[in-house]
């Protein structure tokens, strides 16, 4: 989600609504502001993009005032309604909350209010807040203290930023979590999740720390802890220009988009976890019979999708036992694919909205299967006609090739496998808790993947001027192989193929000629090692005929190094969660291929981020 905060001399609305056009990147769910006027609060807020709440302060305006806040969302829980959006208020409508993240003790604390006489309007946790923020106000008459106090009794991850209309040249916020930055104008002060936000207005900035509260008024900017302890702080000078601030000072949205990844998985595996490091995905509203019953898996999906799609199907198998099949969505829809109730379908979306997926889901249906969806777009079409949805928590993404949604759906696909093992009884307990334990990991795997990625950058730039470049993987690494190249087609516009290592004898082994490069994804040295072997096997052969090889191993692979020209290491991971790892690189390397070849890597050349025609 995207926050701002105003108190200056100009119109805050129009600032206020200019900021969240800048940080629409960050969500566009659902939109709203608040703005302090003529001793009162006056509210707009609208579900659907930032146009929509622009529309309707065209048709109903609200007084000009100076003092605002204003909130775009990605809807993660709750549907992106009218209702759901931002600010939220208390009882008597003083007071406006925006709020990013999960109050995770949100019921208790909404029947302590009910048990006081609040009358709460909608079940979200924002709400709370602003009814807890009025009732310390009205006792000690300073929002920033009355933030601390509120602040202290929530559990969870939140961002908040608060108006009071008795407070009327006052906008506090609090941070725990997600990003908070105080831009200090001349007599006016901003507040928003990222400077994109008033980057037009002022480059000096404070970055709020962990568990930090702040008082903006125009002239005056106080930084406290959640104690109230005062805190030093340090105002920065932003050198960005604005179209860099929205990418958070990255050259491209898929730069910051493969950056975000670890976070992106963490935040799928998010509350889909117990406490006892149980599987817990209630979310999925299929009944458990109808998944005990299942004889079939069907994936459906295109693009980067489909590839998450196959590598799932290594997974589902192997976990289940039910068979999976997986195919274009485009194909399956013009087959005559045998569907009955029995089958259960999962078509995997990113956007929500690519046609044909849609029209195989359809296809699904109609011959009576289930189908659950996988998508990172809440309220999006895909969803709302399958019978259930996991959604992918990877935030928005703007590049058109597809970075962190891929991990997040391979994320949550493996989380459905898991949870069909789980309703099966096909795994016990204890080994769905270790691979959980084993998912929870990864981000961190990712983290250390991208510290690593100089040389990775280093060798796209020296092989910018090739025409081919080919993929090899076996076993899950296979699909791994199709991604990479399909990242070269899509961003470098080079001649590029993914092959599985076995097929290469053949046929693909005739294309190999001198200096080829040729990137090998090889599986972990440890357990199933005949696929290491095989591997082995394999590079040498195309070495023998010229190639130059790109080797992706395991950390300690000490076998493949004599075979490697260049040779990347990612950690040592299961089997089944490698491609986690080893897709980063390749992101990396067809990025900074396409980058180096002057191409501009968030909208390729014919290409569209959801394709909305069949
Ligand atoms: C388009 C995009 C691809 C994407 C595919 C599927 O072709 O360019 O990057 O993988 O659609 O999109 P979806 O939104 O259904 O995941």
């Amino acid at each position: 989600c995207g926050i701002v905060g105003y108190v200056g001399p100009q119109s805050a609305l129009d600032v206020v609504t200019a900021g969240l056009k800048r940080l629409e990147y960050r969500g566009y769910d659902s939109a709203g502001v608040a703005v302090l006027a003529d001793g009162g609060l006056a509210t707009a807020k609208r579900a659907g993009k930032l146009v929509n709440l622009e529309k309707e302060l065209a048709a109903r305006p609200l007084p000009t005032g100076a003092t605002g806040i204003g909130h775009t969302r990605w809807a993660t829980h709750g549907g992106p309604t009218d209702a759901n959006a931002h600010p939220h208020l208390d009882n008597a409508g003083r007071v406006a909350v925006v709020h990013n993240g999960i109050i995770e003790n949100f019921a208790e604390l909404r029947a302590e209010l009910a048990g006081r006489g609040h009358d709460l309007a909608s079940e979200t946790d924002t709400e709370v807040v602003a009814h807890l923020l009025a009732e310390e106000f009205s006792s000690c008459a300073d929002l920033a203290e009355a933030m601390r106090l509120v602040c202290k009794r929530l559990l969870g991850a939140f961002t908040l930023v608060a108006v009071h209309a008795d407070a009327p040249d006052v906008v506090v916020g609090a941070r725990r979590d997600s990003p908070l930055v105080v831009g200090v104008g001349e007599g006016e002060s901003f507040l928003a999740s990222d400077v994109a936000a008033f980057i037009e207005h002022t480059r000096s900035a404070i970055e709020l720390g962990q568990d930090q509260v702040v008082e903006l008024r125009r002239d005056q900017v106080t930084v406290t802890g959640f104690d109230g302890a005062p805190t030093d702080v340090r105002t920065y000078h932003v050198d960005w220009d604005a179209s860099a601030a929205e990418k958070g000072g990255y050259p491209s949205f898929m730069l910051k988009e493969i950056a975000e990844q670890p976070r992106a998985v963490a935040d799928t595996l998010l509350g889909r976890i117990d406490g006892s490091g149980a599987l817990s995905l209630d979310e999925v509203r299929i009944p458990p019979e109808a998944l005990r019953e299942a004889d079939k898996v069907v994936i459906v999906a295109c693009g980067t999708a489909f590839h998450a799609g196959l590598i799932a199907k290594y997974a589902i198998e192997h976990w289940t036992r039910i068979p999976c099949e997986v195919e274009l969505a485009s194909e399956f829809r013009h087959r005559d694919p045998i569907l009955d109730p029995q089958t259960l379908v999962i078509a995997v979306s990113q956007s929500g909205e690519t046609m044909d997926t849609l029209m195989a889901l359809r296809h699904a249906r109609e011959q009576g299967a289930r189908v659950l969806a996988i998508c990172n777009t809440n309220g999006s079409t895909i969803p709302r006609e399958s019978d259930a949805v996991l959604y992918t928590h990877a935030g928005p993404e703007v590049a058109v090739a597809s970075t962190k949604a891929f991990l997040t759906q391979l994320v949550a696909c493996y989380l459905v496998a898991l949870y069909l093992a789980q309703v099966r009884g096909a795994k016990d307990a204890d080994e769905i808790r270790a691979v959980v334990r084993d998912l929870s990991a990864i981000s961190r795997s990712v983290e250390r993947v991208l510290e690593t990625m100089e040389p990775v950058r280093e060798l796209a730039r020296a092989l910018a001027h090739k025409d081919t470049v080919l993929f090899l993987g076996r076993h899950v690494g296979y699909p791994v192989a199709l991604e990479g190249a399909l990242k070269l087609k899509e961003l470098a516009y080079m001649h590029a193929e993914g092959f599985a290592a076995g097929e290469l004898k053949h046929g693909p082994i005739a294309l190999v000629e001198d200096d080829l490069p040729v990137v090998v994804v090889v599986p972990s040295p440890r357990g199933r090692s005949v696929l290491h072997d095989k591997m082995v096997s394999s590079i040498q052969e195309i070495r023998a005929r010229g190639a130059r090889t790109v080797v992706i191993a395991e950390e300690g692979d000490d076998e493949v190094v004599p075979y490697a020209d260049h040779l990347i290491l990612v950690p040592a991971v299961p089997t089944l969660l490698q491609p986690l790892v080893t897709t980063v690189p390749l992101q990396v390397f067809a990025c900074e291929l396409a980058t180096t070849r002057g191409n501009e890597v968030d909208q390729p050349r014919n290409l569209a981020k959801s394709v909305t025609v069949e």
